[in-house]
């Protein structure tokens, strides 16, 4: 299966309810990920999870939403037709007047390069150990690498994708 490159100035953008539905997809979301709207709309957002993605990382990704707060994340992603895409994602909850969570929204953008020999190696490292000894255990390796860097996990994904 071969990786699909996202290019530079390409915004990738989708929405969906609090469960993950898609309830709206950018014309760059269908034509990277090879689906028409009809297709992706009330969808799981899982239609395009790649098995390479570790389940901790998702995990985490959850809790920052449950919590109302962003996230950023390197994603890779799986299209129709099995090939497969990184992005370098922001994914944000909007809230109403009270302050309550109604939705999220989610940008993505071409990633930085030598970020991906990174995060590969640890979502390998995280997959096998999640085939071997479990999501806690992968969950439990993710908060390690992240505290081995002394800073956020989100200030470690926004450093590695070279922002400041
Ligand atoms: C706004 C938003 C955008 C998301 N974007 C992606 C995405 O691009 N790729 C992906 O695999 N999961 C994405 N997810 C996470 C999925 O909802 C899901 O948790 C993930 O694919 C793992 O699937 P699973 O929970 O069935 O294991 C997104 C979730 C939200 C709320």
């Amino acid at each position: 299966m071969k990786e699909i490159i996202v290019n530079e100035d390409i915004l990738i953008t989708s929405k969906t309810d609090l469960k993950g539905n898609i309830i709206y997809a950018n014309d760059d979301f269908l034509k990277y990920a090879g689906y028409s709207m009809k297709e992706v709309l009330y969808k799981p957002h899982n239609i395009v999870r790649h098995p390479d993605m570790p389940k901790a990382v998702f995990k985490l990704l959850w809790e920052y939403i449950k919590n109302k707060n962003e996230i950023f994340a390197f994603v890779k992603n799986k299209t129709k037709s099995g090939d497969y895409y990184w992005v370098f994602a922001n994914i944000t909850v909007s809230l109403n007047e009270k302050g309550e969570a109604i939705n999220c929204y989610s940008v993505r953008r071409a990633p930085n390069k030598d970020a991906l020999k990174t995060i590969s190696e640890l979502y390998k490292n995280l997959v096998e150990c999640e085939q071997k000894d479990g999501l806690q255990a992968s969950y439990k390796k993710l908060q390690d690498f992240i505290a081995s860097y002394n800073i956020s996990y989100n200030q470690l994904i926004f450093e590695l994708q070279g922002l400041k």
